[in-house]
């Protein structure tokens, strides 16, 4: 028995990935739907993390906070515990969350008008960020090679070739899950350094490693080039700990880090909610044994997953390096998207993310969230099965 097998009603809970649904998908009544769409597992927290914030909510000292030095350290240690990567507290500024890193960096450094390149299919905001503060989004599309999405460097270089400002890398990869290897990330910090283009390297699934995949850290790597780089991070997506709202990017610079705090200081944005770094130290300090068995528990829902979808004539799926998302190839059965996601719905009762929602090179794909029980699983497969016979 482990822990993770206790299934958790997180219905009525104004949770987005449970009582949402109905808004999400235009239906009436999802009480009856088994939601693995949005990147939020069904699982509690580490129990150190629970403990934490209990004991802060007991003391009731709410007031104003700041983010102390040790916070900082923690991530310093983190940073070199998980990923052996060395970096300075002075480096690290904190934020609410990732998207609202990637939107303060894209304001700081780009001006409206300024292009700025993606490669889908990849996580929607990154398309929707730049769009909504009036920057043009440039797509170089990830190519297919041997079942998985890799770069196709000459189109890469020509998209960066436009003019470029800011380049927005998702390593590892979502909804891919793949775990770019040094030699990808090297190429893509040499061509960005060719045309003197900013990076920011969205990493917030970068704990998530399966199997013996190791996350690279793309200014580990970078070399010369480190002061490019903005990395963004989190234990939210690690520790099951979106609510909190916390993250922070790693900023080499020290004048860029100067222009995103003045930016911060003129959105009035100083500060975090007093429980996020309670959570972000009792989950970095104590929940390591706890994210191993997770990442266990996760490989193992995947092998079950795909040994039973794969059975289905015309699903195909790669097993990820990373995440616990699963991206369900259904190509090959010509289906259309609409009336796919119908029938989930319907006859499945089952809401999955249509590919296309990553961009239109998603299409004919399913992304699938596979942190949860492994009854809830098996009862995802049966539902999934039933959809396809
Ligand atoms: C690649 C990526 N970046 C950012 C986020 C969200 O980050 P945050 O909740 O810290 O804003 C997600 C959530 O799924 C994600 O997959």
């Amino acid at each position: 028995m482990s822990i993770f097998d206790e299934t958790i009603n997180r219905r009525c809970t104004n949770s987005v990935k449970w009582d949402a649904m109905e808004g999400i998908y235009g239906i009436q009544d999802a009480s009856t739907i088994l939601s693995m769409w949005i990147a939020d597992m069904d699982f509690a927290p580490p129990m150190a993390v629970s403990t934490a914030l209990q004991h802060h909510a007991a003391n009731m000292v709410l007031g104003y906070n700041f983010v102390n030095a040790q916070t900082k350290q923690t991530v310093v240690d983190w940073q070199k515990n998980r990923h052996q990567w060395t970096i300075e507290k002075e480096s690290v500024l904190f934020c609410n969350g990732v998207i609202p890193a990637l939107a303060n960096c894209i304001t700081a450094f780009t001006n409206p008008g300024d292009k700025i390149l993606i490669s889908p299919p990849v996580y929607p905001p990154f398309a929707m960020i730049p769009k909504n503060n009036q920057r043009e989004v440039v797509r170089c599309p990830l190519v297919e090679k041997d079942g998985t999405f890799v770069y196709d460097f000459e189109a890469f270089e020509q998209a960066l070739a436009q003019d470029i400002k800011l380049y927005i890398l998702c390593n590892p990869h979502n909804p891919g899950g793949y775990v770019w290897d040094e030699a990808t990330l090297k190429e893509i910090v040499r061509l960005c350094a060719k045309y003197d283009v900013l990076i920011v390297s969205d990493e917030i699934h970068a704990d998530l490693m399966l199997g013996d995949s190791t996350h690279l850290p793309l200014a580990k790597i970078a070399g010369d080039e480190i002061n490019r780089i903005i990395t963004c991070m989190a234990p939210t997506k690690t520790f099951n700990l979106a609510g909190i709202h916390i993250a922070y990017m790693i900023v080499t610079d020290k004048q860029k880090r100067t222009k995103l705090e003045a930016l911060n200081m003129a959105n009035g944005q100083g500060s975090i909610n007093t429980f996020a770094p309670i959570a972000l130290e009792a989950a970095y300090t104590e929940g390591v044994t706890w994210l191993d068995e997770l990442l266990a528990y996760i490989s193992n829902n995947m092998d079950y997953v795909i040994a039973e979808l794969t059975a289905i004539e015309g699903i195909h799926i790669v097993k990820p390096q990373g995440t616990y998302l699963l991206w369900i190839d259904y190509r090959a059965l010509n289906l259309d998207e609409k009336e796919l996601m119908k029938r989930l719905l319907e006859v499945g009762q089952l809401a999955l993310d249509p590919g296309t929602k990553y961009g239109e090179e998603g299409r004919g794909f399913l992304r699938m969230n596979v942190a949860c029980s492994f009854d809830t699983i098996k009862d995802a497969v049966q539902r999934f099965k039933r959809v396809f016979q």
